[in-house]
């Protein structure tokens, strides 16, 4: 079947899904990729960033894109976006730096206030089903907020479960926590386990992305632009062919190849920066700067090279046709890499879109 036959089909199916969604901070659409692959009929995307519209409309079909600032819309407005005569799904994943461990001040932050809102719209809205996706710093470092959060809607009657994640327990080839919460005024929800439990069933990044063209550094493939190898300097290039393959890292360098803050001894702590992936196990967390070797253990197993954003987005769980700029326009790297560093993947949002997708129709059959 072709790509455009494929969407067409996604999008008929779900004219008769039970469930009508709105995903908050939706950016490229992770989240609602993997809702839509559990039958789950998402209307719309909220977004600040214009930039993510193309990749979230491109790709989800039946989807309407909105530029809107959460913080200073009524929820009225958001009300309107779900289909009336069906459950109604909030969804969202509200920005996460505030709570990445390298902040101190989390108290009146930005993300306070953009929680806040997600819990203002569930307080006015009321829909039947909530899920929230986040760091899980928000439940240690920002345990009051979490905690508030929870408590509003326990007051309004939800049934609410919470938990951390791990994303390879998902099918997703990667290490990522996430905390998930999912919320229900219809019964019982939990945050499904995942399938993959047992560490042999873990996708890897050689059955992820090793089928993928090599490239040296700097070279663009003619037929993906998002598989493009960003450009080492000559001591990078140097650095990374003295790291070994799969799973080297620099402390196997020779004296003139090291930095000098990595020579302190605090610098030892990061000894994962310049590293390589290894082939047989989930790839590292992808962040919005997984493209360079400076930023993590973002080295290619074995070519000379960081990782791609065609590889990052694989890595991610995301589909190998997923498109995330407008073609004809020029490429703008660093925000396709925030796009796929910061989205949801695709595989966890379809196993949690399953899990409220069964969750509706056994209480359907209650009635
Ligand atoms: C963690 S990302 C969401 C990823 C997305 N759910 C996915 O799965 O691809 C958070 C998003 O919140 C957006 N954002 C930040 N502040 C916002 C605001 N005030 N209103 C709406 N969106 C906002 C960012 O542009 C970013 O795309």
């Amino acid at each position: 079947m072709s790509r455009i036959s494929t969407i067409n089909s996604i999008a008929n199916n779900l004219a008769d899904s039970p469930i009508s969604a709105v995903d908050l901070f939706c950016g490229a659409g992770g989240l609602t990729h993997g809702l839509l692959q559990a039958g789950i009929k998402v209307e719309a995307g909220i977004d600040i960033d214009g930039q993510a519209e193309y990749a979230f409309l491109r790709n989800n079909p039946g989807t309407k894109f909105l530029t809107w600032d959460v913080g200073r819309k009524k929820s009225s407005s958001i009300e309107k976006l779900f289909s009336a005569h069906k459950l109604r799904l909030l969804a969202g994943c509200a920005p996460c730096q505030p709570f990445s461990k390298l902040t101190q001040a989390i108290d009146n932050h930005q993300c306070w206030n953009l929680l806040k809102n997600f819990a203002r719209f569930i307080q006015s809205i009321q829909p039947e089903l909530v899920t929230m996706e986040n760091v899980p710093e928000l439940a240690e470092r920002g345990q009051d907020v979490f905690n508030h959060f929870v408590h509003t809607l326990e007051k309004l009657d939800y049934y609410v479960d919470w938990k951390i994640v791990k994303c390879e327990e998902y099918g997703v080839p990667q290490f990522r926590r996430r905390l998930v919460l999912l919320a229900s005024k219809l019964g019982e929800l939990n945050v499904p386990e995942g399938r993959y439990q047992n560490e042999e069933k873990w996708k890897t990044v050689r059955s992820t992305i090793s089928d993928l063209p090599p490239l040296e550094s700097g070279e663009e493939h003619p037929k993906d632009r998002l598989h493009v190898a960003s450009k080492l300097s000559d001591l990078n290039l140097q650095r990374i062919k003295a790291t070994s393959a799969d799973g080297g890292n620099r402390r196997e360098w020779p004296e003139e190849l090291v930095l000098e803050c990595h020579k302190r001894e605090t610098g030892d702590r990061y000894h994962s920066i310049y590293g390589r992936m290894w082939w047989d196990r989930p790839s590292p967390t992808m962040t919005t700067l997984c493209t360079g070797i400076g930023n993590g253990r973002f080295g290619h197993p074995e070519q000379h090279r960081s990782i791609t954003l065609r590889e990052a987005a694989l890595l991610q769980s995301f589909p190998k046709a997923y498109q995330f700029w407008p073609p004809g326009t020029k490429l703008n790297r660093s925000a396709v890499s925030r796009m796929i560093g910061n989205a949801v993947p695709p595989r966890l949002a379809k196993a949690l879109g399953v899990a409220i997708m069964e969750h509706v129709s056994a209480n359907d059959s209650l009635d």
